[in-house]
């Protein structure tokens, strides 16, 4: 055991890995806050249209839904301002309107909750989002990056139990495909323990639709990428670093030990 640990201590690799975060710092940088990991600014067209940009916290909502619910059955896009959300959607009850309505939650009409009226109401909420973030934290499982809450073991201890679907935008899963598989890749680089990709773990935040076909090929290994796309945020990196824990976890994902006979 004491042998597979010390591989991430081999004096060439060190250095390797070193040059290698070296080069990559300047993605590094752009690193957000534990608050405000995963919040995205939604401003396309509310900057034009006299209302002030939402921001959209994934703290606030992954504790009580799955990302499948809003990336696949609510058509949420995984591209910043790509769904191209309008007024519109939102009071017929499409987007953040399927929720928003009054009953599951506060109601679109009070715009003002999303949209802050001014500079000052806007620094006001960020301050309340900011103290109900790290008073919600104690409550919750820590972990070394992103949100600093381990989301995975928070949903296994029941702490949080993200809702799957909702009747009136989800269809029947029961007799959806499941996939449990592992799918184990070994770094072009010798010496780096192997990754470990878990389907079981991942279903139970991301439906299928949420990585095939885009993404990821439906066959073992022949999807071909780089730890230089991922940080891009290709691949894995389209949710590692940007809602899902960060790239810096380097032995999350290179988690399968390694002997030095
Ligand atoms: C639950 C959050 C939420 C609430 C509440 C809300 N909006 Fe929005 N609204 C959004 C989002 C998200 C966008 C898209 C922002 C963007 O990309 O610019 C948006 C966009 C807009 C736009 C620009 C797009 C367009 O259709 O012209 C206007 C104008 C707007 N909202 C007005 C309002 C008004 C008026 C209210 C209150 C009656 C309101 N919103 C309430 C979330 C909300
Ligand atoms: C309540 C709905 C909701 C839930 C739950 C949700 N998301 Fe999102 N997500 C959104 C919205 C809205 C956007 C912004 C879309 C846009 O700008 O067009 C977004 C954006 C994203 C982005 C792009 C962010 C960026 O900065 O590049 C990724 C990646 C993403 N979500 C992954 C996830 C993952 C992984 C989960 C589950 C852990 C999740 N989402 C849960 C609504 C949701
Ligand atoms: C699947 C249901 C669902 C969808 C879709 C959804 N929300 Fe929410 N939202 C909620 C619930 C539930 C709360 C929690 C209210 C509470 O804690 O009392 C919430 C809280 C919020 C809050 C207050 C907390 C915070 O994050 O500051 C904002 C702002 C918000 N949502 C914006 C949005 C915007 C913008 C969208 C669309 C881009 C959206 N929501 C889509 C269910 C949803
Ligand atoms: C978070 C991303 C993600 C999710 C969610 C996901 N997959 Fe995959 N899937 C992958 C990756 C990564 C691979 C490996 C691709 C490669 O090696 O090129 C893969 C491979 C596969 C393969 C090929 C296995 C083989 O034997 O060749 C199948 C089949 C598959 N997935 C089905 C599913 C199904 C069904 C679901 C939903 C229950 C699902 N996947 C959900 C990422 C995902
Ligand atoms: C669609 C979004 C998405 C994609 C793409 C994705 N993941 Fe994840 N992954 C998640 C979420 C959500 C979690 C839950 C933990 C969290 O949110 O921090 C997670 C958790 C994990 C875990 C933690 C397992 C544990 O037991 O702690 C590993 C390892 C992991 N992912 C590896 C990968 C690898 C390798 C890839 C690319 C082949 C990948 N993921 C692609 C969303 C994604
Ligand atoms: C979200 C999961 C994930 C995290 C976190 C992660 N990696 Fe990777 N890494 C991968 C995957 C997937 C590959 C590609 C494996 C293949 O060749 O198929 C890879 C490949 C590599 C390679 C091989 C060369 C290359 O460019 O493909 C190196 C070196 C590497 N990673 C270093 C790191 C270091 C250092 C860290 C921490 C800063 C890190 N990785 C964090 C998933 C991850």
């Amino acid at each position: 055991m004491k042998r597979c640990l010390s591989m991430f201590f081999r004096p060439g690799l060190t250095i390797l890995m070193a040059l290698f975060l070296f080069i990559q710092a300047d993605d590094a940088a752009a690193v957000a806050k534990s608050h405000q990991y995963g919040d995205v600014e939604m401003g396309q067209f509310s900057k034009d249209n006299m209302v002030r940009p939402v921001t959209f916290r994934h703290w606030t909502h992954r504790d009580k839904y799955t990302c499948r619910l809003c990336h696949v059955d609510i058509e949420f896009s995984q591209i910043p301002g790509e769904t191209g959300i309008l007024e519109e959607d939102n009071r017929d009850g499409r987007y953040c309107g399927v929720c928003h309505n009054g009953k599951d939650t506060f109601a679109v009409k009070e715009c003002s909750k999303c949209h802050p009226k001014d500079k000052i109401h806007q620094k006001e909420s960020i301050r309340q989002a900011k103290n109900a973030f790290f008073k919600f934290r104690k409550t919750m499982p820590p972990s070394m990056y992103g949100n600093k809450i381990d989301w995975m073991k928070a949903e296994a201890e029941g702490k949080i139990n993200p809702i799957d679907s909702l009747p009136s935008v989800s269809f029947d899963q029961g007799t959806m495909v499941i996939n449990r598989r592992d799918e184990p890749r070994t770094p072009k680089l010798p010496g780096l323990p192997d990754i470990i990709f878990s389907h079981s773990k991942h279903v139970v935040w991301n439906g299928c639709g949420m990585c095939h076909p885009e993404s990821f090929a439906i066959e073992t290994g022949k999807t071909e990428m780089t730890m230089k796309e991922i940080i891009g945020g290709k691949f894995c990196g389209r949710c590692h670093g940007t809602v899902a824990f960060p790239i810096n976890d380097c032995s999350r994902c290179h988690s399968k030990p390694v002997s030095l006979k």
